[in-house]
């Protein structure tokens, strides 16, 4: 199978790529800003890396372009950023980061596999999406967005839903990454999830 992964640098996307390129799986990853790290995943397991911005539309459209050429069957819609902080210390700037990269961005990559007519797009969504936390605030709204996305589209969107999970993004608090890949791997394969449906870690 073919697999790309937006945000597989590092962390979860980064765990993703090693569990599908270890079952022989074909992966692109994406990266925005640590290209060291991208290269380094992709070493590890032959991928194709490409450098991209889900908040910029040409940068979406020239890898729509790469997709269209490569032909994923899967895309793991992963890239996307926090902010640990109550909701009177948010800065608009922080705001726009959250909902254009965690809900405009996740949602104009899903365009691109519904354009392209990929066979399953696995939003990674999170618990945050049903559980709120006044230190997350803007990323709870960003992420029961894409929830809700997920659920008004259905195929071919499928969430997959992981808890407090040991990254940057964490301070590598929780959860092994590599537990978390393992699900994703499950669903790309289409040994769990249904299409507008969600998966809980
Ligand atoms: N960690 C958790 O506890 C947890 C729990 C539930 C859900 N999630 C979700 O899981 C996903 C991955 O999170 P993580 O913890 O693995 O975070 P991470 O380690 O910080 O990795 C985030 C990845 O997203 C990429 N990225 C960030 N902004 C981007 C942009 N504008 N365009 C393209 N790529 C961008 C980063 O690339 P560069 O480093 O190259 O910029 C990096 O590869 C996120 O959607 C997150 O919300 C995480």
């Amino acid at each position: 199978m073919r697999v790309a992964i937006t945000g597989g640098s590092h962390g979860i996307g980064k765990a993703t790529a090693i569990a599908f390129g270890k079952n022989g799986d074909e992966v692109c990853i994406t990266y925005r800003s640590d290209k060291k790290a991208a290269l380094e995943v992709a070493e590890k397991i032959g991928a194709k890396v490409v450098r991209h911005d889900v908040t910029d539309n040409s940068s979406i459209e020239e890898f729509k372009t790469v997709l269209a050429e490569w032909k994923p069957e899967v895309i793991v819609n992963n890239a996307g950023v926090v902010r640990w902080k109550i909701f009177s210390e948010h800065s608009f700037a922080d705001i726009e980061n959250i909902l254009r990269t965690n809900t405009e961005g996740a949602i104009k990559i899903a365009k691109v596999g519904v354009d392209l007519k990929i066979h399953r797009v696995i939003n990674i969504v999170s618990g945050s999406a049903k559980n709120p936390s006044e230190k997350l605030p803007v990323y709870c709204a960003s992420k029961a967005a894409m929830r809700m996305f997920t659920m008004a589209v259905g195929e071919p969107m499928i969430c997959v839903n992981p808890g407090m999970t040991k990254t940057r993004m964490t301070d590598y608090e929780g959860d092994e990454p590599e537990d978390v890949a393992a699900v994703i791997l499950e669903v790309a394969h289409g040994r769990k999830g249904e299409f507008g449906g969600e998966v809980d870690l």
